[in-house]
Formats: structure tokens, C-alpha cells, sequence
């Protein structure tokens, strides 16, 4: 069964977007995996089609509805794969690492429930056991974007989509430490050369120069992920 993504979204005509395109775009078209959109307006009640009120308790900036957000939520659970998580994208949520990611694409799919506003009732969270996940410690205007990105890094490690089987291995975060720098032609670039040992042909001692630029930039940017990989 293919890998399928499920956004709720407001902004249906925000995708594919850019995950038309490139990698994603093509395997989406090659049917490697399937993007349903659910516009969360379709559930509205009103002939106003509005899926938000004011806070309780005061303050500023509207809240979407639960009824609203929970009927969204069951249609597209009814279309889903059976054991499909569903994901809020909020600035709240548990920080998306590439552990996660792996964890979703190797499951059935996806649900994005995306946001707008200051947020959404917490009971339809409560009540429909629903994750909450951010990409980042920033503050987006909604959670479109970030849905985006979960399905970006789900999409490329499904099987056939990158090329190269060998491809994920290196790369930053894969193996705990943050990708070695690469290099190609030409040569000299603005009296630049490319490190001797990469032309060197032997890759014992490439490998080696690999690692050692792998952690020593990950020492150097980023200390908390060096402190992991020493304590593995
Ligand atoms: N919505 C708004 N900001 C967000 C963030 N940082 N991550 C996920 N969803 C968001």
C-alpha cells in the first residue's frame, strides 16, 4: 500500500505547492505516495462557512472550533490507513528529529491537522489523541508550512524516491553527526583547491577526512548533538 499524507487544511490550494515539484513531485505523480487535501471549511455550519470564535476566558485572536476541527478530523481517519498517525503542527509541540520522520515513513501515512488562528480547542487534542509536533523553536502563521516540511522529509525516504540506496547513510542526523563538506569541479575556484585527500584516490584516508570534518563541525555548531553522539 502506498504512502499517504492527509492535510486539513484552510489553504487546500497551498498543495501540492512546492512538494509538486522535484523529488517529491515526482514520485508524487509516479504514485510512490498520495496527498489528500481536507478543506476544514467544508465542515463549517454556518452559511458563513466560519470554523473559529472568540477565546473563553478573554484575550486576543480567535480559536477553532472543536465540533469543527473533530468532524474533520473523523473524515479524514475514514480515508486513512489503518494505524495512520495524526499530527497538529504547533510551536507547542514535541520537536520533529529525523528519528521521527524515519518512524513515519516507515508507517501507513500521515494525518496534518493544520492551524490558523491562536490555535485550536484543546479538547478535540484531548479527545481525538492527536500528537503535537513543531519544526522548530519560531513561530509560523499557521501550520501549513510546517505540514509541508513533516511530508518533504517523509516523502524522500520512502523506497525509490532518492536515487542512491547508500544516499541516507551520511547524511546529517542519520548517523548523529552532522554531514562532512563536499566538493567538485573545478579544481580551483577564486584560488581555492579542493582538499588534496579527496583527490587522492585513496579512501581509507577519505573516509577518515570525512569523519574527522564530520565531527569537528559537529562540535563546533552544534554542542548538543556532540554531547549525544560521546554519549552513545
Ligand atoms: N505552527 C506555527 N508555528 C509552528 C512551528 N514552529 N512548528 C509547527 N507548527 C507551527
Amino acid at each position: 500500500m502506498r504512502w499517504k499524507a492527509t492535510v486539513l487544511t484552510l489553504f487546500p490550494e497551498m498543495y501540492p505547492g512546492p512538494l509538486g515539484l522535484s523529488l517529491a513531485g515526482k514520485a508524487l505523480a509516479e504514485g510512490a505516495w498520495e496527498l489528500e487535501t481536507i478543506d476544514i471549511r467544508d465542515f463549517a455550519q454556518d452559511k458563513h462557512r466560519s470554523v473559529d470564535d472568540t477565546p473563553a476566558g478573554g484575550g486576543p485572536g480567535m480559536v477553532m472550533r472543536a465540533d469543527i476541527g473533530a468532524a474533520a478530523i473523523d473524515a479524514a481517519r475514514k480515508n486513512a490507513p489503518a494505524g495512520t498517525a495524526t499530527i497538529y503542527l504547533s510551536p507547542r509541540g514535541t520537536p520533529l528529529t529525523q528519528a521521527g520522520v524515519e518512524m513515519l515513513a516507515h508507517g501507513p501515512g500521515v494525518i496534518l491537522l493544520c492551524g490558523r488562528f491562536e490555535g485550536i480547542d484543546q479538547r478535540v487534542l484531548d479527545a481525538r489523541e492527536i500528537e503535537e509536533v513543531s519544526i522548530g523553536d519560531y513561530v509560523l502563521s499557521g501550520g501549513d508550512l510546517a505540514a509541508h516540511v513533516v511530508m518533504d522529509a517523509c516523502v524522500r525516504l520512502l523506497p525509490g524516491v532518492v536515487g542512491n540506496a547508500g544516499t541516507h547513510d551520511e547524511e546529517s542526523f542519520a548517523s548523529g553527526l552532522l554531514e562532512y563538506p563536499h566538493y567538485t569541479r573545478p579544481r580551483e575556484f577564486e584560488g581555492h583547491i579542493i582538499p588534496e585527500v579527496l583527490l587522492s584516490g585513496d579512501h581509507e584516508k577519505i573516509a577518515q577526512w570525512r569523519r574527522e570534518q564530520a565531527e569537528a563541525l559537529t562540535r563546533t555548531r552544534r554542542p548538543d548533538l556532540w554531547e549525544k553522539w560521546n554519549r552513545r
